[in-house]
């Protein structure tokens, strides 16, 4: 039993054998069976995503003051730069999963120019987009010099440790919106 839940992988791919046999035993259309697995493994990765987003600004972001000084390396050299990873690949995939369950619903364009029937969603995927964007092009750059992943002074490592977290609270501000939109698109 400890071995078991010991091992993270072998956790996860039970989950995935659990799943795939939810899955044949309610047959679900196989037209449809694409998206079905396109729109579980959406939420999976944002999950993921958004999970990473709120531990850095529920947990870590708040609590980094008050840990001291000796044990602050802990968090920036070996807790933050995996959260970080795990944090901006579980973006990229959910914009890849997202993009692909609305092109192969059939309104992927609509969603894009807000159109009527689809203002919902496509409100929800703008801000998801944003979001997106910030963690690849701000909020990682800006880490990486924070966390000494790449060389910087000690002036520009502080500068970009204060953008990267104005962005973090951005997306955690737009998560909000976001979250409603992605939940009761499919309500119409
Ligand atoms: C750019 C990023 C994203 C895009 C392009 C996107 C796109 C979509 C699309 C097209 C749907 C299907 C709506 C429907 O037809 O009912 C959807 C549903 C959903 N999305 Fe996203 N999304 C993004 C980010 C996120 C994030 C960050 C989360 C956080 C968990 C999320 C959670 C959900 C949930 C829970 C659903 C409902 C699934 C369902 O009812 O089938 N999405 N998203």
């Amino acid at each position: 039993m400890d071995k078991f839940f010991g091992n993270l992988h072998l956790v996860l791919l039970t989950g995935l054998v659990a799943a795939i046999a939810l899955i044949a035993y309610l047959g679900p259309d196989q037209a449809l069976l694409l998206n079905y697995v396109l729109r579980w493994l959406h939420v999976f990765f944002g999950i993921v995503w958004i999970g990473l987003l709120y531990y850095f600004n529920f947990v870590q972001i708040p609590t980094m003051p008050s840990v001291p000084a000796e044990l602050k390396p802990g968090v920036s050299k070996y807790i933050a730069p995996n959260a970080l990873f795990f944090f901006r690949w579980g973006a990229a995939f959910t914009v890849l999963t997202g993009l692909a369950v609305a092109y192969i619903t059939g309104y992927l364009h609509q969603a894009m120019v807000l159109q009527a029937d689809y203002r919902l969603i496509g409100i929800g995927m703008w801000l998801a987009l944003i979001m997106a964007f910030n963690v690849w092009f701000v909020i990682w750059p800006n880490q990486k010099k924070a966390l000494g992943l790449v060389e910087a002074d000690a002036d520009t490592k502080a500068k970009a440790a204060k953008t990267a977290m104005i962005f973090s609270r951005i997306n955690t501000l737009l998560s909000i919106p976001m979250l409603y939109a992605m939940t009761n698109a499919n309500l119409g």
